[in-house]
């Protein structure tokens, strides 16, 4: 008798008296039921990837003061798997550690869990280790591929699921795949099979939904029955024409707008992107008076350290900062932005009352001499541990399982080249830039898409050394099978070079452990050819509250790679910009003792010829130009 009034009063959709979490979709409300009552999200993005864990709490603290109810994170594979069955969740990696931190403060999450995120990172958070299998069809039913996603997602499913809504943590939703309907396969199988893999891990209740761009062909191959249909769009959409191709294919159920584009990301040698605040505020206004739940893209942005940015094809890569102009700042920074936003979401509800953290202090540590320690050929038996591997056509890097970074093709000149001489790239196969030194005399620089021939010279028998570098693959689109190296042969005269050798370079872990630290005792070298040069910053101790944040400036320097205490800041190119500073959180300074900086010069220092320094400042420029650059959304991401 008990048992039927309590069935009776779930018939009658009476939900206030169960005590249990769910949450749900109402078909006939078209709105989310949150623990039976109905709900709207109003959400920002926050990759826990590209914010330290040092800060984490600080900016997920200010997104709740802006009144949010939940984030959105995505879940990068080949940040957690760098080798296939290595598994990454300590540290900055820890994500379930993001996830309770975010309960903790009051936010639910919604979880873009992949296999495929997108994102501006590299491969699209694909692991390149797939690409061994050269010819894998990533994100479609190929066994290869979903064999190595059924392994991923049987490791990490397990570990979010006690973090899901229902128990007891913060994930009220999952999304399966991501824009699946602008990628060419439209395999409806691959998508069936991840909704069986997820509730496989995750049970019957979590809702899972995909994300498309507003547009009918991509919902179309980008949804299927089961998986709840949202869609993406920038400000100046026509909201109710956007929604109306939601409601295409998901006839009933709330209003979402996964993506919501607060500013736009950047490429090297374009101008950086900024968007006005007005029109965040009319379009977020338009979309949450037509009742739609809404995640903000990005409301942080944070940074790609290391070598994780990713790129669009035509071949253009993402800088290291990705800013995003968002509501906060690269830094975490609150901005105009962010009170616009927040004025707009108090309009709707009710918002955390009390303080907001306040933007963290910044310090201009000043001018640091730098002094060469010796070029990358010179520091080769330090960086190249195991040796190099030969082959009489070059390899790509995915053979020889190096998947980022460098690596260093050599070979020797075949004749006598006494006249300038083309050397060349058959098919635009270098991935992406060759530094080419005869010799150890720097030639010329080959590019992929923009040069494919230079002049070199030399003598029969002269040693030809290819420094070539990853610099990010691509995260969009077909052609995200992103080989890297030298993918077709490279000819000098016309004739084709062969017998390489590749030097698989590990230049992090010489770095770490502190083995480029030893100037060399040549000086046979140049300051135009790639070269390690060191540094240390000196932060006094007596001064309160230093450590703090900095920037670092390369007034002179060209294109490189940066290290301060083993830390990979990231790729630093102030001469095609428009980044110029990098962005250096304090957790990775120390007062107890001096702070190493590494750089590795891949063009041009001003060392022989100018001041050899590096400069600490108080503020970022992400604008080279400065002068603002309107972006128009001809594209979803
Ligand atoms: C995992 O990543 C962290 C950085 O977040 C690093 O310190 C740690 O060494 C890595 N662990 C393993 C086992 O590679
Ligand atoms: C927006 O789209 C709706 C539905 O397609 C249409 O009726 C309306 O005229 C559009 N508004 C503008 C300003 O174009
Ligand atoms: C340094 O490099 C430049 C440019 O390639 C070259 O002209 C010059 O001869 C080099 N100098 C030395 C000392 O190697
Ligand atoms: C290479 O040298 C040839 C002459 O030997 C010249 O015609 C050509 O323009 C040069 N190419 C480049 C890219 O400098
Ligand atoms: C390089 O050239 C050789 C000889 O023509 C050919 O067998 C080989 O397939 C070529 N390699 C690539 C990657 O194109
Ligand atoms: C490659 O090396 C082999 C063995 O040293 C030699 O016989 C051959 O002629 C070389 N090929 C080229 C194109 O240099
Ligand atoms: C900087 O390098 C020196 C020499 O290897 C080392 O003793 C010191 O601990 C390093 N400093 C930091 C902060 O890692």
């Amino acid at each position: 008798m008990w048992l039927h009034s309590a069935v009776l009063l779930l018939l009658l959709g009476q939900c206030i008296e169960i005590s249990a979490r769910t949450f749900e979709i109402d078909n006939n409300k078209n709105c989310f039921r949150k623990d039976g009552k109905p709900f709207r999200y109003i959400s920002g993005s926050i990759h826990y990837s590209r914010v330290p864990r040092f800060y984490w709490r600080d900016r997920l603290l200010k997104m709740k003061m802006a009144g949010l109810d939940a984030v959105y994170t995505y879940v990068p594979w080949n940040f957690h798997e760098q080798k296939p069955g290595v598994y990454n969740f300590s540290g900055d990696h820890d994500i379930e550690t993001f996830l309770k931190m975010a309960n903790e403060i009051g936010l639910l999450v919604i979880l873009r869990a992949g296999p495929y995120i997108c994102a501006e990172w590299d491969m699209g958070g694909l692991p390149p280790w797939l690409l061994t299998k050269k010819s894998i069809v990533l994100r479609s039913s190929d066994p290869d591929y979903l064999q190595a996603v059924d392994n991923w997602m049987s490791v990490f499913l397990p570990k979010i699921k006690p973090l899901l809504y229902q128990n007891g943590g913060p994930i009220i939703t999952v999304q399966v795949e991501n824009e699946y309907g602008s990628y060419f396969t439209c395999d409806y199988n691959y998508l069936r099979h991840l909704m069986k893999l997820f509730r496989q891990h995750l049970g019957d209740e979590v809702i899972l939904f995909t994300t498309d761009g507003s547009g009918l062909p991509y919902v179309r191959c980008g949804s299927i029955e089961g998986l709840y249909t949202t869609v993406d769009f920038g400000p100046g959409t026509n909201v109710t024409a956007a929604f109306e191709v939601q409601r295409f294919s998901q006839p009933r159920g709330p209003l979402i707008n996964s993506e919501f584009y607060t500013g736009w990301l950047d490429h090297w040698g374009e101008p950086h992107s900024v968007v006005a605040t007005e029109r965040i505020v009319k379009t977020l206004t338009e979309i949450l008076d037509h009742g739609a739940s809404v995640n903000m893209y990005m409301f942080i942005g944070g940074t790609n350290f290391g070598y994780w940015n990713g790129a669009n094809t035509p071949y253009e890569p993402q800088p290291t900062s990705y800013d995003y102009d968002a509501p906060l700042s690269e830094a975490g920074d609150l901005t105009d932005k962010y009170f616009a936003i927040r004025e707009v979401i108090k309009k709707y509800k009710k918002i955390p009352e009390g303080p907001i953290p306040p933007t963290t202090p910044k310090f201009a540590y000043g001018e640091i001499n730098m002094e060469k320690v010796k070029t990358v050929l010179e520091a080769l038996d330090i960086l190249s541990s195991y040796g190099p591997i030969k082959s009489t056509y070059p390899l790509t890097f995915e053979e020889i399982k190096q998947f980022t970074g460098f690596v260093l093709y050599r070979t020797t000149l075949p004749r006598n080249y006494n006249d300038p001489t083309t050397l060349a790239t058959l098919f635009n196969g270098v991935r992406d830039r060759a530094y080419v030194t005869v010799n150890g005399i720097f030639q010329g620089i080959l590019e992929r898409d923009k040069e494919m021939s230079i002049n070199i010279s030399g003598t029969q028998g002269a040693q030809l050394d290819l420094l070539v570098e990853s610099m990010g693959r691509v995260n969009f689109g077909r052609y995200n099978n992103d080989f890297k190296g030298l993918l077709t042969n490279l000819t000098l005269d016309g004739e084709i070079l062969a017998n390489w050798t590749q030097y698989p370079l590990d230049i992090d872990t010489a770095v770490i452990n502190g083995l480029l630290l030893e100037t060399s005792s040549m000086k046979t070298s140049n300051s135009t050819s790639p070269t390690f040069y060191k540094g240390s910053l000196f932060i006094p101790s007596g001064i309160p509250d230093l450590p703090q944040d900095t920037f670092i400036k390369f007034p002179g320097w060209t294109k490189g790679q940066i290290w301060i205490n083993g830390f990979n800041l990231g790729r630093y190119w102030p001469a095609r910009g428009p980044q110029v500073t990098l962005y250096v959180p304090m957790h990775i300074l120390t007062t107890s003792s001096l702070n190493n900086i590494t750089v590795l010069e891949l063009e041009h220092s001003p060392c022989d010829t100018g001041k050899c320094t590096v400069e600490f400042v108080d503020k970022p420029i992400l604008s080279k130009s400065k002068t603002h650059f309107k972006q128009e959304y001809l594209f979803t991401k």
